[in-house]
């Protein structure tokens, strides 16, 4: 009886999970998730989203940049992503001349059209399983590191093979923590072009203060081309180049979503981490994240109390604050998310059942659940102590910058004779250095300074502290302030002028003067620090979970045999589905499934940065000018949530309706779901579209760019 009652229980914990969650491979979904789309209202075929014999869904998906997705959406290589994704593109091609971060940028004909160095597009050829080919010789008997060893050999022979006498890339990614193992072959293209993008007020409104958060009326896409030769094949940039003829593209549909409504994400998911065992989730929820928003919770006063007194420092500090404002907001809700569905006791008691089970069987399942515990427990103070060297240590910008000499100091104690590689580091250097003042306010960093250096002694323990504390113990006992004013008064990192001469007049001998820098100490300090002590113990004890964790995750698959498990992400093109749905954030609220131009309106204050309406669009709201891109309930709809299961990298991934039209572009997660990463909650998870309509109705209403509208199939 105890026995069914267990099951039972397991059953419906795992139930209620289950609804909806996961990142599908596209070659499985017609054996595992097929029958399950169509049931929630899919009108196409696995075989149209991805097909080996013919065009299909996935030929008009690609790898945007190094961390995004981005679709084709004609058939002259017209590209849409996000604009957080494109941001840096369009900032560099931005001065005060052409200022396009604030005017937005749109090429009128295709000449405009601006070519990106360095941005790369990467569409997927085939996938195919491999597991067999890669774990050829390998033996259950191996150490990690032998496994490893001929893993990496196995890998590089297919690999070698699929490419064979194409301009493909390979590469072999690990699924099921190393069960399973699936070969990737993608085309890649490097002459694309900055197309269009809106004003930030646009395509950022809401900025810092709404990301991560419904309701949401950011306008987050911008319009790229891909280029390529005669033959239509990849090619460097070249004025001769033409847009790229696609072997597919998406259909845009002005229809809309009501509640409920299937919807698809197709995209590059990075990593999540669905499987762990209750201490690694308890560590993360409890002890890494909370280390880190505490130290940029510091960082976040100072920056933005110096930001809104003075509108340089703002421009200066936008990208930083941005950077770790994304992170920090998202590891709280993530521990707030855990904590709420009391995630950690949820794991622990699955895994006494599980532990149940495994004295069961005929293996030594039993013993997993402690070993990873052994393995954590002997991981956590190197996590901790990476965390504050990274977050808190490196924190201190002074330090981070003087860590970019490391390489020079390096070469000339090893190769003063080489003045090759010298005057490179050097002409590196002095743009390093630019590049640094440019965005640089001392005051800021020498009012955290302290602070961060205060966390971090107080917080580790004794054995994992960098050096230069008891320097600091001894010399300024305990006082953080006046080792603050001894740094930032001797470090010859504080003066670009005299830091500039100093590049210009450097000899290989110089190096001597660099480390005798306070600053460059602190950093040598900490490296010392990290390279003996924290990094050997944290890969020692990784390979150990890792070896591990590969046998518990096969482990769970025969415990839970009758539940389809997906795999964790890992940046390879996968299919989430759910529905249109709000939700109820907190007891007597509930959220609506979408927001409005009214919405805008209603946020709009010219005073606050993140909240400037331009003009223009104004102007079409009084007017109510909003085409064939109106709602059927007459408002301008900007952005709608559904129950799609995404992470990071899903940015810019297209949101496809049971047509498999394009209805939207994903761009970000509600602040309360955040813990999807972790553990999906369908009571709470949501990912965050940018309404396709919202998107052509600037490109057409606002830009005037219709020339662009043309080329694009529309379903009406
Ligand atoms: N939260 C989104 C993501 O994780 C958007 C980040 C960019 N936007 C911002 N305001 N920082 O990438
Ligand atoms: N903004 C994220 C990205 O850049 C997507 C949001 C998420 O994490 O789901 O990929």
């Amino acid at each position: 009886m105890k026995k069914i009652l267990s099951i039972l229980f397991v059953i419906i914990l795992f139930n209620t999970l289950q609804a909806k969650e996961g990142m599908w491979l596209p070659i499985l979904l017609q054996q595992l998730n097929e029958k399950e789309m169509q049931s929630m209202g899919m009108k196409i075929s696995a075989e149209d989203i991805y097909s080996i014999n013919q065009a299909s869904l996935k030929d008009a998906i690609v790898i945007f940049g190094g961390g995004c997705t981005g679709e084709v959406v004609s058939n002259e290589g017209l590209l849409f992503t996000n604009y957080h994704c494109g941001y840096g593109n369009i900032q560099r091609h931005s001065s005060l001349d052409h200022d396009y971060l604030t005017d937005g940028f749109w090429a009128m004909d295709r000449n405009e059209e601006l070519y990106c160095p360095g941005l790369t597009v990467r569409f997927l050829v085939r996938m195919e399983e491999v597991t067999n080919e890669a774990l050829v010789g390998i033996t259950d008997e191996m150490s990690q590191l032998e496994r490893e060893k001929l893993l990496e050999k196995n890998i590089e022979t297919i690999t070698e093979l699929a490419v064979d006498g194409t301009h493909y890339k390979a590469i072999v990614e690990e699924f099921y923590y190393g069960n399973q193992y699936f070969l990737f072959v993608y085309e890649t293209f490097k002459d694309i072009r900055l197309v269009g993008a809106p004003p930030s007020n646009i395509g950022k409104f809401g900025g810092d203060t709404d990301n991560w958060m419904w309701p949401r009326h950011t306008g987050d896409f911008a319009v790229f081309r891909i280029y390529a030769d005669n033959e239509n094949m990849p090619a460097d940039y070249s004025a001769e180049n033409k847009p790229y003829t696609p072997k597919n593209f998406l259909k845009i549909s002005l229809k809309g979503v009501d509640e409920g409504d299937f919807t698809f994400v197709f995209g590059y998911p990075g990593t999540t981490n669905e499987y762990l065992p209750a201490k690694a989730v308890e560590c993360i929820t409890e002890i890494e994240n909370p280390i880190s928003i505490g130290i940029r919770d510091q960082k976040l006063n100072v920056m933005n109390a110096y930001s809104e007194k003075d509108p340089l420092i703002r421009i200066q500090y936008a990208n930083k604050i941005a950077g770790i404002a994304n992170g920090w907001k998202k590891w709280i809700g993530e521990s707030l998310g855990v904590q709420r569905v009391d995630g950690v006791q949820k794991k622990l008691d699955y895994e006494t059942e599980f532990n149940k089970w495994a004295k069961t069987q005929n293996n030594d399942y039993s013993s997993i659940i402690e070993t990873l515990n052994t393995s954590y427990d002997n991981i956590i103070p190197y996590k901790i102590a990476y965390r504050y060297f990274a977050e808190a240590g490196l924190g201190i910008e002074l330090v981070g910058f003087a860590r970019r000499f490391a390489g020079l100091v390096e070469h000339s104690k090893t190769n003063p004779k080489d003045v090759e590689t010298l005057n490179k580091l050097l002409g590196n250097l002095k743009g390093t250095t630019k590049s640094f003042f440019k965005d640089y306010c001392e005051s800021i960093d020498k009012e955290l300074t302290p602070t961060l250096l205060q966390i971090y002694y107080e917080n580790i323990e004794r054995d994992l502290m960098p050096d230069f504390f008891f320097n600091f113990e001894k010399k300024f006992k305990g006082d953080f302030d006046s080792y603050t004013d001894h740094i930032f008064q001797n470090s010859m990192f504080t003066d670009k002028d005299k830091l500039l001469k100093f590049i210009e007049d450097y000899k290989p001998s110089h190096y001597k003067k660099i480390e005798k820098d306070p600053a460059y100490q602190i950093y040598s300090s900490l490296f010392s620090m990290y390279r003996d002590n924290v990094y050997p113990n944290i890969a020692k004890y990784q390979a150990e979970i890792d070896s591990t964790m590969r046998f518990y995750m096969k482990a769970q698959m025969e415990f839970e045999k009758d539940k389809v498990f997906y795999p964790d992400a890992n940046f390879t093109l996968r299919v989430t589905y759910g529905n249109v749905s709000g939700f109820n954030p907190q007891d007597a609220v509930t959220y609506n499934y979408f927001t409005t131009l009214e919405g805008i309106m209603e946020k709009e204050d010219p005073n606050v940065y993140d909240y400037v309406v331009e003009d223009k669009l104004k102007e079409l709201y009084n007017n109510k000018d909003y085409g064939r891109y109106v709602d059927k309930d007459g408002s301008m709809h900007v952005c709608f949530i559904a129950s799609n299961h995404t992470t990071g990298g899903n940015s810019g991934s297209p949101v496809l309706n049971a047509n498999g039209e394009l209805i939207g572009l994903n761009f970000d997660r509600n602040w309360q779901g955040t813990m999807s990463d972790i553990m999906y909650d369908p009571d709470r998870c949501r990912n965050i579209t940018l309404d396709i309509r919202y998107c052509l109705f600037i490109i057409d209403k606002y830009a005037n760019a219709k020339h662009l509208l043309n080329e694009m199939v529309i379903v009406e």
